[in-house]
């Protein structure tokens, strides 16, 4: 394994023990709630009444979230609709903070940089902590994990992490996967697409011999689109958290918050049970 990857492994361990309830997942059976109530707080709720009380210096904001909504199922459209995990947890943080959402499409690699620059608030886009991008922006804590898989024709001849060498490979331009795949099977190996949909279309089309990306847009994708299958072999484990800009300790100890009681609470269990549905 490559050092890239055991720092993000390292990490992903050091920030688990920051908020131990998230890196649970979703297989928390005690929920009751109907996910139908979208990002309200639970009826059952026992939180006390304050704590939803707007925090004074964000009150009324429009909270502008940087995403990239072509990752079903954290952030999609659904016709004109932003649908999506990350989309209903900026929604509930927004709320929570007093404030409203505007989601702010953009390419995946824009995002950090929109983020500096302050033409968005935070980017949420089950964005993975990484060394290399905690130089340029501060992560929140982490709201789920996210598995970097392999998708391949059924009955590829690959078969294993192995197999992919020499073979070429689709990511998405910006991403983990891309970086990790160029780093492990050379640049000249690796087709960078805007979209992860695209990497698909072209596995399909023959263009590339199997595609890296996150586990669950990889089952919508397969889901999607017949005569795939994602390998049974994990090429990277990771964290999602949401960026703010270096420095702007307010709001991220805002977010940090919110994640909290919207944790502590069960809304983001029940947002990503909403989403992703047990195997
Ligand atoms: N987890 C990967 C990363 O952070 C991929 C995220 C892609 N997200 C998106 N909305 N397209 O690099």
């Amino acid at each position: 394994m490559k050092f890239t990857k055991i720092l993000a492994l390292l990490l992903a361990a050091i920030m688990c023990f920051g908020m131990l309830t998230a890196c649970g997942g979703s297989g928390d059976d005690k929920k009751t709630t109907d996910s139908t109530e979208g990002t309200k707080a639970p009826a059952d709720s026992n939180s006390p009444a304050d704590s939803d009380a707007p925090a004074d210096n964000t009150s009324g904001k429009v909270f502008k979230m940087g995403t990239n909504a072509a990752f079903p199922p954290y952030e999609y459209k659904e016709g004109e609709k932003f649908v999506g995990i990350d989309v209903e947890i900026a929604d509930a943080i927004a709320k929570k903070l007093g404030g409203t959402l505007e989601i702010v499409d953009m390419e995946f690699d824009s995002i950090i940089t929109a983020v500096n620059q302050g033409e968005v608030d935070f980017g949420i886009a089950g964005m993975t902590v990484t060394e290399d991008r905690l130089l340029e922006v501060d992560f929140t804590s982490s709201y789920a994990t996210g598995v970097q898989v392999v998708i391949v024709k059924e009955g590829s001849d690959i078969k294993s992490l192995d197999d992919l060498e020499g073979k070429k490979i689709g990511v998405q331009l910006g991403t983990t996967g891309d970086i990790y795949a160029t780093d492990d099977y050379g640049k000249e190996f690796v087709t960078q697409y805007g979209k992860g949909a695209d990497a698909v279309i072209a596995l399909k089309g023959g263009d590339v011999d199997a595609v890296i990306i996150d586990n669950e847009p990889a089952k919508a994708f397969v889901a999607e689109n017949e005569g795939l299958t994602i390998l049974d072999t994990e090429y990277a484990v990771e964290d999602y958290a949401i960026a703010v800009k270096k420095g702007n300790t307010d709001l991220l100890d805002d977010i940090n918050e919110a994640l909290e009681e919207l944790t502590v609470d069960g809304t983001i269990d029940r947002i990503i049970a909403k989403y992703i549905k047990a195997e």
